[in-house]
């Protein structure tokens, strides 16, 4: 049965944010995500211009940036649906520009992703749409096996009752957690979130970030959380990086974004 703490022993499980020592000891191993100066065009319309990030075992890196700025052609970069016209991005230290989709299946299935969008299948319950990746990745494991998998991801995120319900009966920020759920189903080393707060009231958002904290102490999986939410970025991330037209405008922990001079930051955070 593939448990979920399941991380290798030597691995810290302090939460991640604002844990300075840990970003020391994350800076010493390899990076799980090496984005280096990747430039993205659709037609004449230059998206990506640029873009280098970071993201070590356990850290939590926050994209930042106005709507239409790139964010989440980035995260499709990272995870292999889109290619970057030049620079690279290396995923578990492997380059994966060209990989044919026989070589990126395993890197796939170490990370889980929350899309911007991400609709859960209407036509399926909850607990199918969970186990759909098991499903389709996990052949090896048992109906029983999945559906105990099944089980423990949906108490991990506190839905557990609802298991049966049709994605329909579930409020905005249910579905979230139904859909983070479903992205770690398969025990990821690394999570991509796309706005996992929007839409959300405080509270809603706030239930989130306690999760995202939740994830990071137990389990320590890297993430990389795209928002608009401030607050979340603060309360969850490590580092964040601000994007503006296609470039890294900013890229540090929120009290140097705070203290930055940089005038596109200080509008940036006036109005966040
Ligand atoms: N497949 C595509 N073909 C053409 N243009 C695209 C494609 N994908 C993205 N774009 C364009 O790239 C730009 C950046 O899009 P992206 O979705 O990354 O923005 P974003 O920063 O995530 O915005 P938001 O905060 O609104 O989600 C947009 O102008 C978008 O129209
Ligand atoms: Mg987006």
């Amino acid at each position: 049965m593939n448990s979920f703490i399941s991380k290798p022993p030597d691995l810290p499980t302090v939460s991640s944010a604002a844990t300075n020592d840990q970003s020391v000891a994350s800076a010493n191993r390899s990076p799980v995500v090496d984005v280096d100066n990747v430039y993205k065009s659709f037609g004449a319309q230059h998206v990506l211009n640029g873009v280098s990030l970071t993201v070590h075992p356990g850290e939590t890196r926050a994209v930042l940036g106005r709507s239409g700025t790139g964010k989440s052609v980035l995260l499709r970069l990272i995870v292999g649906l889109q290619e970057p016209d030049s620079g690279s991005v290396r995923i578990f230290g492997q380059d994966i520009a060209g990989l044919s989709l026989d070589r990126l299946a395993p890197i796939r299935k170490k990370m889980g992703f929350l899309f911007q969008h991400a609709a859960l299948y209407d036509s399926l319950t909850v607990g199918e749409n969970v186990g759909f990746p098991l499903n389709h990745h996990r052949a090896d494991m048992s109906k029983s096996e999945r559906d105990e998998r099944v089980s423990q991801v949906l108490s991990e995120v506190g839905m557990e009752k609802q298991s049966d319900k049709m994605p329909a009966e579930l409020s905005g920020g249910m579905q979230k957690r139904i859909g983070l759920a479903r992205a770690l189903v398969m025990d990821p080393e690394l999570l991509l979130l796309d706005e996992p707060t929007a839409g959300l009231d405080p509270i809603g958002s706030a239930e989130i970030n306690e999760l995202v904290l939740k994830l990071q102490k137990e389990h320590h999986i890297a993430f990389i959380v795209v928002t608009h939410d401030i607050h979340s970025a603060r309360t969850i991330a490590d580092r964040l990086t601000l994007l503006d037209k296609g470039c890294v405008v900013m890229d540090g922990s929120f009290e140097e974004l705070k203290s930055s001079d940089n005038e596109f930051v200080r509008e940036f955070l006036k109005h966040s």
